[in-house]
């Protein structure tokens, strides 16, 4: 029996090799050579493109003879359309392996263009658990964003543009090759991309340690992703070069990726993806805004955990009774979100009539995810709907 008493068998999904550090991304042409890779896809977004970060993958992999050709139009919440171009592409110009850079809307592209490359159909066929059948090419991501730790799953998040829904697709055969982790590449975010990345990451720590798959080893990356945003997320948002809270976030973000994909997410998620989808929020400013709320909602289902993110946040003392710590996380989260000039949902230009409107379709798409029925509280249609109303 395991400490938390429901999972005594725990699956472990990671990449093979992760290089973390300053200077990691540097690793690229040399892990690329190890892979076998004569010609990659360089997959990013525009911004990283015209940052010139994509160029000097491509001067990294040419000094070690690998040859590429990038697909530079990876848009927020990816959509089922990238991953057809840039699977065009990658057919045309005789590539085989893929490098992405950027955020988690890149790294996950990548990853389903590279699974695409090997099986056929569309990536709508492979939505769910385990549904790939056959190995994708070797893929490398490199994420410059902290983060959605999306460098560490085996998960990839691609926008249904038929249906207007976010699928989520989880299968080991979409686990990186290899993740180049390398905190120096997010010295550049802007302050609301680091708060919302930010609140993302704390989100994968705290619902990984909540959830009903969690599990001895998953609880491990998940506290260190809890104790290392409490450290840093609030200093790399003020201070935007001090290395230490940007490599403290790094870590964090990809803890949280390994803590939540082998383990789940839950409620927070389940809610945000259809508000994603529908009034194309960022992914963390979407989860921010419903933090709050939905840990109100959650806390009786599993105070002695709840109370425990409390402490190594560092905003309950370490002998605080489990309703106190409990009641500091709902107040901390909530100081968290107006600290990071973080709005509530009737900020973020969505009016109530347009959220009323939308209610019963996210409400019955958020359940449909899979993801709420792994919260400690369960909730209903009608709770669902509740949360949304209260985080506006
Ligand atoms: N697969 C997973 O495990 C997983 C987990 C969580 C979220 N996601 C998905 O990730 C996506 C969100 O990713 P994201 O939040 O990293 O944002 P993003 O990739 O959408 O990037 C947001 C913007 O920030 C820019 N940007 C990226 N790095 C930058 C830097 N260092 N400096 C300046 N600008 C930079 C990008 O160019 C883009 O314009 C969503 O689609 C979400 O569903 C996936
Ligand atoms: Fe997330």
């Amino acid at each position: 029996m395991t400490e938390w008493g429901m999972n005594p068998i725990a699956r472990i999904n990671i990449p093979a090799s992760i290089f973390i550090g300053a200077g990691a991304a540097g690793k690229t042409g040399y892990q690329a050579r190890l892979l076998g890779l004569r010609r990659a896809l360089v997959v990013c977004d525009p911004h990283i493109a015209a940052s010139g970060r994509a160029g000097e993958i491509a001067r990294v992999l040419a000094a070690e003879g690998v040859e590429t050709t990038v697909y530079n139009a990876v848009t927020p919440d990816p959509t089922d359309r990238n991953v057809a171009e840039g699977l065009d592409m990658l057919r045309r110009e005789g590539c085989d392996g893929v490098v992405a850079i950027g955020g988690g809307s890149s790294i996950d592209a990548g990853k389903a263009i590279a699974v695409m490359a090997a099986n056929p159909g569309r990536i709508s066929d492979y939505a769910g658990y385990d549904q790939i059948p056959h190995d994708g090419l070797p893929m490398i991501a490199i994420p410059t964003t902290a983060g959605t730790g999306s460098e560490m799953t085996k998960v990839t998040v691609i926008t249904d543009t038929e249906r207007h829904i976010k699928m989520m697709l989880l299968d080991p055969r979409l686990l990186p090759s290899a993740a180049l982790v390398d905190y120096t590449l997010s010295l550049s975010m802007p302050k609301p991309l680091t708060a919302h990345v930010g609140v993302d990451t704390l989100t994968h720590g705290i619902e990984a340690y909540v959830s009903c798959k969690a599990s001895a080893m998953t609880d491990g990356w998940a506290l260190s992703c809890i104790r290392l945003t409490g450290r840093h997320l609030k200093t790399a948002w003020t201070i935007p070069d001090d290395h230490t809270a940007r490599e403290g976030m790094m870590l964090a973000a990809s803890q949280g990726g390994m803590a939540f994909a082998n383990s789940s997410v839950c409620l927070v998620h389940g809610m945000s993806r259809p508000l994603g989808a529908v009034f194309h929020l960022p992914h963390g400013l979407s989860n921010a805004v419903l933090l709050p709320a939905v840990t109100r909602f959650s806390v009786s289902g599993a105070p002695d955990r709840y109370a425990q993110i409390a402490r190594t946040l560092g905003w309950a003392a370490a002998d605080s009774v489990d309703t106190d710590a409990c009641e500091r996380l709902i107040e901390g989260l909530e100081a968290l979100n107006l600290s990071l000039e973080i709005p509530r949902l009737s900020g973020c230009g969505i009016s109530m009539t347009a959220l009323e409107t939308a209610l019963d379709k996210m409400a019955a798409n958020a359940l449909a995810s899979g993801s709420p029925q792994n919260n400690p509280r369960v909730p209903s249609p009608e709770d669902i709907k509740q949360l949304y109303l209260e985080a506006y």
